[in-house]
């Protein structure tokens, strides 16, 4: 398929996300294993920290979240309430678990909304079958299937008033244990919502002389929690204009913007259209700033409406993903996050 031009001139990455989320309950390594099958560039582990400092790969610190958690006696006493980036959550969370008993645990499809539900009632075919990963076993992971990686620190603020413990600090000392100190080792882009953190990543990692690729994850709401922590006003819509690009390409090399509301938004009946695109990676490019959009979702619940497959109420019915990329593609971005990385790479 063809592709417009990108910042580089190279082939848009495609970026597994949460592994081959699609298929396998997210954050496994058997999630990561079909990706690397299916063609992926690079895998995604969002991360979060132990109550002795590993880093393991669950897209929250809440557990019950996506694992089984709540089913294992000897964890009852853990659950509690926290408040987590503003929100309130009554449950099970990472920090207040060493890694011995992460290690007890069994990793479960998503459980999603006020009633839990599975966000993919056929993925829980694979429940409790396989561990929480740490950091270290996805880099073995890539090294062996020859991808990259694409870690997301989650929550740094919260991690680093609850535990102490600073996550990027863990991250690179895994990454420099490993061998990984530059692009070329192994292709690493760490991605963050909040904006001091991957300030702080810029510093640390020219200290250690270390050249690995910074993403900055952009809201198509509100403003990065650390920000809002220390009374400031910037949104994520002010950084997405020309000088708030310009101010990111100080410190990383590229953004994650959510796909509809900063490139190519849907129209009043929910259709994507052709030449609609904004200005988003023209200005995004002019900063040097590489765009890899997220998350594309092959099912008709997640496609605009002429996208979606023959049965548009059955929401779960995979429609034409490929399609869809295929669009965004025209807009030259550089790269994309999908659960479906076998459809990712026929668009690419
Ligand atoms: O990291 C890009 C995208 O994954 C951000 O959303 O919530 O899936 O981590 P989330
Ligand atoms: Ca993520």
């Amino acid at each position: 398929m063809s592709y417009a031009k990108t910042l580089t001139g190279q082939r848009p990455v495609v970026i597994a996300h949460r592994g081959a989320s699609g298929y396998r309950p997210e954050h496994t390594l058997a999630a990561y294993e079909l990706a690397i099958a299916q063609g992926a560039d690079f895998i995604e582990p969002d991360l979060v920290m132990t109550a002795d400092g590993v880093l393991i790969a669950r897209h929250d610190n809440v557990l019950d979240f996506s694992t089984n958690v709540r089913d294992l006696p000897q964890f009852t006493e853990k659950k509690t309430t926290k408040v987590i980036d503003g929100a309130n959550h009554t449950g099970w969370f990472s920090e207040d678990f060493t890694h011995a008993e992460i290690r007890q645990l069994r990793a479960r499809e998503r459980q999603t909304g006020s009633v839990p539900t599975p966000f993919r009632p056929a993925n829980c075919q694979f429940d409790d079958r396989w561990p929480v990963p740490t950091l270290t076993d996805v880099i073995q992971l890539a090294q062996a299937g020859g991808v990259g990686i694409y870690p997301e620190t989650k929550h740094p603020t919260h991690i680093l008033k609850e535990t102490g413990i600073d996550i990027n600090e863990v991250l690179l000392d895994t990454l420099q244990l490993h061998g990984i100190t530059n692009f070329d080792d192994l292709p690493v882009y760490i991605q963050s919502f909040e904006v001091q953190n991957l300030q702080r990543l810029r510093q640390e990692m020219r200290k250690r002389n270390m050249d690995l690729r910074l993403v900055q994850l952009l809201g198509d709401r509100g403003q990065p929690f650390d920000i809002a922590q220390a009374g400031g006003s910037t949104t994520y819509a002010d950084m997405a204009t020309r000088d708030g690009l310009a101010h990111i390409a100080r410190y990383a090399n590229g953004v994650g913007p959510e796909k509809y509301h900063f490139i190519l938004p849907k129209d009043e009946a929910g259709r994507l259209n052709p030449g609609e695109a904004t200005s988003f990676v023209r200005n995004a490019h002019a900063a040097r700033l590489l765009v890899h959009p997220y998350t594309f979702r092959g099912e008709n619940r997640s496609l605009p409406k002429n996208f979606q497959g023959k049965q548009p109420h059955n929401e779960l019915q995979l429609g034409n993903l490929v399609g869809e990329i295929e669009r965004f593609l025209q807009t030259g971005i550089d790269g994309f996050f999908t659960d479906h990385p076998d459809l990712g790479r026929q668009a690419q």
